[in-house]
């Protein structure tokens, strides 16, 4: 047996520090970091734009300098013409997250710097990723309804701009405020997976769409960003109030994980649930809100006595999503439009690392054994 074979195997990558950063930190007794920021302290306070501009550039922008951030981005939401076509003659049947992955992918045909990788054409190319990932989102979901899609319009932020062509009317005050929350909750979070997965890309010195492009396929998954459509699924699963223990307890009793609770990293509550919480129970006013929310508060209760696990991000934000009109298949593709900053200040960071993510592994396979050829196998 070779030394290869006698490696230790970390199952999952379970606590290995892969990298460093300086983008954000969850801490495992239940706080995040926004380079150095507690997000206690920004949800509320500031946009979301605020929170891009603090992960590329590493610090908070003047007021100058966010006007001239958001304008850029809004100026970079209209996608190229052909990149509109491809999303209208997707099958309405695929999921919303596959158009997403792949019309990322198709974007980078159309970068206007090409294959430019300085720092400076990186930047650029961030800026106009975490514009567009949101109109291609806008743009599938109404395509998909027959509606037209919106121009973005100057006179709206970027956040505004993306309600109003999702929903087509103009922002509303109330749901433009739950959008900026909902953004900046979920913009970045350490090395999760699909983080990772875009590191992993950018690490072999591809392109930003590339990594992207990875993240997306990688955040789609049930145990990462696709719990919310999950969680979604299960709420409307369960038909009464009245009904929420028994649907749980069947559940735990045969094993099943409960979407939107557990979390890799934290062993305390999840400190974005709070914030997702509170701005639910701002929106009980809406009938069904008030409802689900009901749900959820019995779930989680029955879960911790259970299990001992909180909820995470995905669990609240499901309701939020809801309540802002969006349709479950859409709450991962909205997922995205935030995390694209994250990923790609991650991607930057990565580039200026430099070096290659190539972990190895434990080869638990047979040696030696006798070749047949073809012909006598
Ligand atoms: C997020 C997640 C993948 C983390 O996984 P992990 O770090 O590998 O932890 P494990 O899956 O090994 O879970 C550890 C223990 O908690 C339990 N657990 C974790 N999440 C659970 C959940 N959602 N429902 C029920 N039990 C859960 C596991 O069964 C396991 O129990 P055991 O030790 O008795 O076997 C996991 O919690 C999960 O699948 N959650 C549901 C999907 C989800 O909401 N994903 C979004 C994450 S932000």
């Amino acid at each position: 047996m070779s030394e290869e074979t006698e490696r230790d195997v970390v199952r999952g990558l379970k606590d290995v520090a892969a990298a460093e950063t300086r983008i954000s930190y969850v801490n495992p007794s239940g706080s995040l970091y926004y380079v150095g920021y507690n997000i206690d302290d920004l949800v509320g306070r500031i946009y979301y734009a605020e929170v891009a501009y603090l992960f590329l550039y590493r610090r908070l922008p003047n007021q100058r300098e966010l006007d001239k951030f958001s304008s850029d981005l809004v100026s970079q939401m209209v996608l190229p013409s052909e990149v509109i076509e491809s999303i209208r003659s997707t099958p309405k049947t695929c999921h919303p997250m596959d158009v997403l992955r792949t019309e990322v992918s198709h974007l980078g045909e159309f970068d206007p710097e090409g294959g430019s990788q300085t720092m400076n054409a990186n930047m650029r190319r961030a800026i106009r990723l975490i514009a567009q990932v949101p109109t291609i989102v806008a743009t599938l979901y109404r395509s998909r309804n027959d509606l037209p899609v919106p121009r973005p319009k100057d006179d709206y932020t970027f956040v505004e701009n993306f309600l109003h062509m999702f929903k087509g009317t103009a922002p509303d005050r109330e749901e433009t405020k739950v959008l900026h929350r909902l953004m900046i909750l979920h913009a970045d979070h350490g090395f999760n997976a699909s983080t990772f997965a875009a590191r992993v890309t950018a690490s072999t010195n591809s392109d930003m769409y590339s990594a992207v492009t990875s993240a997306i396929g990688t955040l789609k998954g049930p145990l990462h960003g696709g719990a919310g459509e999950k969680v979604m699924e299960m709420l409307d699963d369960i038909d009464m109030e009245e009904h929420v223990e028994e649907y749980i307890q069947g559940l735990l009793d045969d094993n099943k994980k409960i979407m939107g609770f557990g979390h890799r990293v934290y062993r305390a509550e999840d400190p974005r649930t709070k914030h997702l919480r509170g701005i639910v129970e701002n929106l009980c006013h809406r009938q069904r809100t008030m409802s689900l929310y009901n749900k959820c508060v019995k779930i989680e209760k029955r879960v911790h006595d259970r299990k001992s696990i909180y909820p995470n991000v995905d669990f609240y934000a499901a309701v939020a999503m809801d309540a802002l009109g969006v349709p479950k298949e859409f709450f991962t593709p909205f997922f995205c439009c935030s995390r694209v900053s994250g990923w790609a200040a991650h991607t930057i960071e990565q580039y200026e690392d430099a070096v290659l993510l190539r972990p190895s592994s434990k080869y638990v396979g047979e040696f030696g054994r006798p070749f047949v050829p073809i012909e006598e196998r």
